[in-house]
């Protein structure tokens, strides 16, 4: 199959690498933030197909090209379309709206239009590159009006979207003036996976009461004949391919070197998060200040490593939060810290997977606090960096991931209390409890992952039979 036409295409708004220029001209491509690319990526690398996305750089169009072993095929953004689609539509209405409202959304029918244009963007390099019957699997909040304007297009393709973040109760979801137009948009896929059967559930009654569809269980009935599916499907990691990468002696030496930097500490606390407002940076950070403050832990015996990895930094709520960051970090570490030991390592940074895996192997107990969040895909690296059963995992109720990860100490983290209760278990919990408790995480993270995530989704993608008898070509 020549690259031109794909049997198998991925859409997201990012593509897998960013491309960015070093402040001497060089040019450098960086893999791209968050949990998408990480669970996508050892997906991409199996399939042989095209991955179509935004190369992170506005104004500029791109050629598409080959980088470890996947196909790129960019979508340009210019500047307006940045601060429209992509700071505006995206991460200032859907992103807050998605997750509880914790942050207000704001509401600018520019911001709509310019969503509208670059999803049809994207909608129509895929029409024009997909082969024949291909599969074509788009990707996140971002794009959710590209299934309805591909089928359009391209009838003949077989159409799959997934969600990475939650999908909001229908009440805060009403809120959207553009709520109908977005259901409808999804719609346009054979199947709509989620994070969370709720959220799934949330989808189709939405469906039936704004829309006006027939659904039964997981199914809608169109009236033109098809059916979509709406189904949660929890997405995971490459988990082998963290627990060998964690093994190698250089991922070993600097783990040794990075507990040698912060003077040998009996426990080593770890928090790593896109630094956003649905994390619950604040509340982790205030209870680990006030378990110092209180003497429930020695500073001589703890310390905490918190990185922050830069996002969205031209979004408002995001350049509060940094500067909040910031200043509490350094109220903390004045209050609570003294000469040569400072309590809490904070570093806003991006750090390749290396680096990342012996941060957790240097780590005996992981803070993870978000507020909301779609999975948490952190979780599920530090548990595959722990194949000697050590370590003790704190996680939200919040977190999708919590569904999957019940062994965790799971917490409330708008409950500081609590919090400071459960991360205290986690420091001085027995070696026998930990490893008991990672046992079970380990078998659940290790079984659960990636590949079967995405064979779960593709097969049920491609099972969904196509009204008009039409034959779809198999993914390889
Ligand atoms: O999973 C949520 C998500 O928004 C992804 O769609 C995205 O790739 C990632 O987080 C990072 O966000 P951004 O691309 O806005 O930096």
């Amino acid at each position: 199959m020549p690259r031109e036409q794909p049997d198998f295409v991925v859409i997201a708004n990012r593509l897998p690498v960013d491309r960015v220029t070093s402040p001497d001209g060089e040019v450098l491509w960086r893999t791209s933030p968050g949990g998408l690319v990480t669970a996508l990526e050892p997906v991409m690398r199996r399939h042989d197909g095209a991955w179509i996305g935004w190369h992170g750089a506005a104004d500029e169009k791109l050629r598409p090209f080959d980088h470890a072993g996947m196909h790129l095929v960019p979508i340009p953004l210019t500047e307006d379309d940045v601060q429209e689609y992509y700071e505006g539509f995206s991460n200032a209405t859907l992103w807050p709206l998605y997750h509880d409202v914790i942050a207000a959304p704001e509401y600018h029918r520019e911001w709509w239009d310019a969503y509208v244009r670059v999803n049809r963007r994207f909608a129509k390099k895929a029409a024009q590159i997909a082969a024949e019957g291909a599969t074509v699997w788009v990707q996140d909040y971002q794009l959710q009006l590209v299934p309805q304007m591909l089928r359009a297009l391209r009838p003949d393709l077989r159409i799959g979207f997934f969600l990475h973040i939650p999908f909001p109760p229908t009440e805060l979801y009403q809120q959207l003036p553009w709520r109908r137009e977005i259901l409808e948009g999804l719609l346009g896929a054979d199947l709509v996976g989620f994070q969370a059967p709720g959220a799934a559930q949330n989808f189709i009654r939405l469906v039936r009461q704004r829309v006006g569809h027939k659904t039964h269980r997981d199914t809608v009935y169109l009236p033109d004949g098809r059916t979509v599916l709406a189904k949660a499907y929890p997405i995971s990691i490459d988990a082998e391919g963290f627990e060998t990468l964690s093994r190698t002696p250089e991922v070993q030496a600097r783990a040794a070197e990075i507990r040698e930097s912060l003077g040998n500490p009996e426990t080593v606390l770890l928090g790593i998060d896109r630094l956003d407002y649905t994390k619950g940076l604040p509340q982790r950070l205030r209870a680990f200040g006030e378990l110092v403050a209180d003497g429930l832990v020695q500073l001589d015996d703890v310390k905490f490593i918190q990185i922050a990895t830069p996002s969205r930094e031209r979004v408002n709520s995001y350049k509060l939060l940094r500067d909040n960051i910031n200043q509490l970090v350094g109220r903390i570490n004045g209050d609570i810290g003294r000469i040569g030991q400072q309590p809490i390592q904070y570093l806003h940074a991006s750090y390749p997977r290396e680096e990342m895996a012996a941060m957790y192997r240097a780590a005996d107990v992981m803070v993870v606090t978000p507020l909301r969040d779609g999975m948490n895909l952190v979780a599920k690296e530090y548990i595959a960096t722990r194949w000697d059963n050590r370590g003790a995992l704190v996680l939200s109720e919040f977190a999708g991931a919590a569904a999957e990860l019940k062994q965790a100490y799971l917490v409330n983290p708008h409950d500081i209390n609590g919090l400071k209760q459960k991360m205290l278990e986690a420091i001085n919990a027995s070696g026998r409890e930990t490893s008991r408790r990672m046992k079970a995480l380990r078998k659940q993270v290790m079984e659960n992952d990636i590949d079967r995530w995405a064979n779960d989704f593709l097969t049920e993608l491609n099972a969904q039979r196509d009204p008009h008898g039409k034959t779809t070509r198999p993914i390889s």
